[in-house]
């Protein structure tokens, strides 16, 4: 039987590790050919042995417009087109409370978390304007829903992202182009620990912590993982989600379905890191 993705191409920005290296595993089993951008190769060489003539990896900074640009073209040129564009690079950004801000990290944290994605948006809609169409699928966040669980320029900039999911929509829709967010809830990656500023040696207990603490406050009480977030690019990505654009979609266990119910997950940064610690003295 065919994949759901077959003789499709598709870009992943940060799909050599967590959410992004799910993703891309599953689209390459459904059929499609992948080309993965990011910082570090990660697991990008296991799906390039795994899936030869169909994955690639190429070094892409979504900070920087000429990678992104670049990496687009790769793919372009090594598969024929695009028809998917996800773009899912991020980090948590810059931390500390709003009136101690470095807004020389700010300016970072907006150039990865937004302007990466604008970029991604900039350099593929062109791509998939020559294809005659395509499906732009961005990780937003519930951080982008409900505010004050996690850092501040990393929620601004998610609730930015859904936003231009939605507003791009409008625009893409006469080009057969889709536009589409996903809200990830608390899932099971490196980007926790490091987002709480949580040293390398604590880093694995305290994303087990996150993750039980975030799952105790979800309406279904379960550690999410990449692969969630994969099914759910899947969807958005093939032609199964035909009639669906401008939509932000949460894959969280229900966290944000009531925000108004008080739960551990929108405590601030400061008191989880608290209540980490005293669950290890
Ligand atoms: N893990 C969560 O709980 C969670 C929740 C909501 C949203 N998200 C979002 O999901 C996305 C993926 O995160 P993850 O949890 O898989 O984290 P991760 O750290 O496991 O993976 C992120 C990948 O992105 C890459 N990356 C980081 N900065 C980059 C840059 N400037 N250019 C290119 N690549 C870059 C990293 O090298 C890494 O391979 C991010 O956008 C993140 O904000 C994660």
């Amino acid at each position: 039987m065919a994949g759901q993705l077959e003789g499709k191409v598709a870009v992943i920005t940060g799909g050599a590790a967590g959410i992004g290296l799910a993703t891309a595993k599953l689209f390459l089993a459904e059929g499609a050919s992948v080309m993965i951008g990011d910082l570090q190769e990660g697991g990008a060489m296991d799906l390039i042995a795994l899936n030869p003539g169909r994955c690639g990896w190429q070094r892409a900074d979504v900070l920087h417009e000429d990678d992104v640009a670049a990496l687009i073209a790769e793919a372009e040129s090594r598969f024929g087109g695009l028809d998917v564009l996800y773009n899912n690079a991020g980090y948590g950004g810059t931390i500390g409370a709003v009136d101690a801000l470095n807004l020389e990290s700010v300016d970072r944290s907006i150039g990865v978390l937004l302007r990466g994605v604008i970029c991604g948006y900039k350099h593929g809609v062109a791509a998939m304007k020559r294809r005659g169409g395509g499906s732009i699928i961005s990780t937003a966040s519930v951080a982008g829903i409900i505010g004050g669980g996690a850092p501040l320029i990393y929620s601004t900039c998610k609730a930015a992202v859904i936003h231009l999911a939605r507003s791009a929509a409008v625009e893409l829709a006469p080009f057969d182009i889709r536009s589409n967010a996903i809200c990830p809830g608390t899932i099971a990656t490196q980007l926790l620990s490091r987002a709480f500023g949580v040293s390398k040696e604590d880093a694995e207990p305290f994303r087990a912590f996150l993750a039980q603490r975030a799952a105790a406050g979800q309406r279904i009480p379960l550690v999410g993982q990449p692969d969630d977030i994969a099914n759910t690019a899947l969807f958005l990505a093939s032609d199964a989600s035909a009639f669906v654009t401008g939509q932000a979609i949460a894959v969280d266990g229900g966290y944000a379905v009531n925000p108004a119910v008080d739960h551990g997950q929108r405590e601030a940064v400061a008191e989880v890191l608290k209540a980490f610690r005293a669950s290890r003295a």
